[in-house]
């Protein structure tokens, strides 16, 4: 299998997983159903449960054990983005080339789509652990901790991202954000991958460093794409960075400069991987599918 093979695969295994979880039968609050399924279902590349799979793979084949922390971080995931398009937060129309949820239904819907997301998340988590070994549940327990953390981070970087926006910021300051509103839930997906996996702490700490630097090329490329992406492939607006005086790499270095550091920190997180041999190859070309995306 190529890379693109395989990543197809894994996105379609976790669409297959999440379509379970989509609550069908008729009731008063269908609509609140639609609304979680449309942005649930609504296109996104899978970029965090992949990263738990295919980590957790680095260690270990069946992927059975990690499917419900993959599902969780995509739920979760979901959540932010449902808020972070509201008027409040970015006040976008499109994502997914569709319309935004709180277009599509109205705000209190699509503000309460994001809260259940966000509940989902743990109540899939808290189903694997009654299901679990006892001599599973101390790295679970662990795992759900690290999650309420990076969780905690990604709102504290959404936050920071509104209420600096217009502001002349640091480039200290600026790190901060992206690694907290994107770079921590992608590394909470590698670090559930390994710890799942139970692997030792050398290997956690590598996957670790490859997990951040890959978080933050992650932000900037999304940065770049805002900038000169497009949008019919993006399937988001482009220029809405620059519209709201975004705080960005491309604001902060220029497109060039984003550009140039987003090719040195892949090529650093590749080479974080290196101990790992053959076996790591999905996830450098994961790093490399980061930077050269253009959705
Ligand atoms: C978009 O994330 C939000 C950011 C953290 C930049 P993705 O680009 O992973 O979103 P989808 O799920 O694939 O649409
Ligand atoms: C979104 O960041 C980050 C989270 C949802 C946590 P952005 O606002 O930069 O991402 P897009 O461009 O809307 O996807
Ligand atoms: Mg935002
Ligand atoms: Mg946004």
């Amino acid at each position: 299998m190529n890379f693109k093979e395989e990543l197809e695969k894994y996105q379609q295994q976790i669409n297959k997983e999440l379509e379970k979880y989509i609550k069908k039968p008729k009731s008063p609050e269908e609509t609140l159903n639609q609304a979680i399924a449309y942005t649930l279902m609504g296109g996104g590349k899978r970029l965090r449960p992949i990263l738990v799979l295919a980590t957790y793979q680095l260690f270990k084949q069946d992927i059975k054990k990690s499917i419900p922390y993959a599902l969780a971080i995509e739920m979760l995931h979901n959540f932010s983005l449902i808020h972070d398009d509201l008027p409040g937060i970015d006040n976008d129309d499109v994502r997914h080339g569709k319309l935004t949820n709180h277009k599509k239904f109205n705000e209190a819907t699509a503000i309460l789509a994001g809260d259940a997301l966000f509940n989902f998340a743990y109540n899939v988590m808290s189903e694997d652990l009654m299901h679990s070994q006892p001599e599973e549940l101390n790295r679970k327990t662990k795992i759900l901790n690290e999650f309420t953390k990076a969780v905690d981070r990604m709102i504290a970087g959404e936050y920071l991202d509104t209420e600096w926006e217009g502001r002349k910021i640091t480039a200290e300051e600026l790190k901060y954000i992206h690694e907290n509103k994107t770079s921590s839930l992608l590394k909470l997906s590698v670090r559930m991958g390994a710890i799942l996996a139970n692997c030792t702490e050398e290997e956690l700490n590598k996957v670790t460093n490859y997990a951040n630097k890959i978080g933050l090329a992650f932000q900037i490329k999304d940065d770049i794409l805002s900038e000169e992406g497009d949008e019919s492939v993006l399937g988001k607006p482009v220029g809405n960075d620059k519209k709201l005086e975004k705080c960005t790499y491309v604001s902060q270095y220029g497109i060039q400069g984003a550009k140039d550091i987003l090719n040195q920190i892949t090529k650093e997180a590749v080479n974080e991987l290196d101990t790992f041999g053959e076996k790591a190859d999905f996830l450098k070309e994961l790093a490399f599918y980061i930077e050269n995306r253009n959705k």
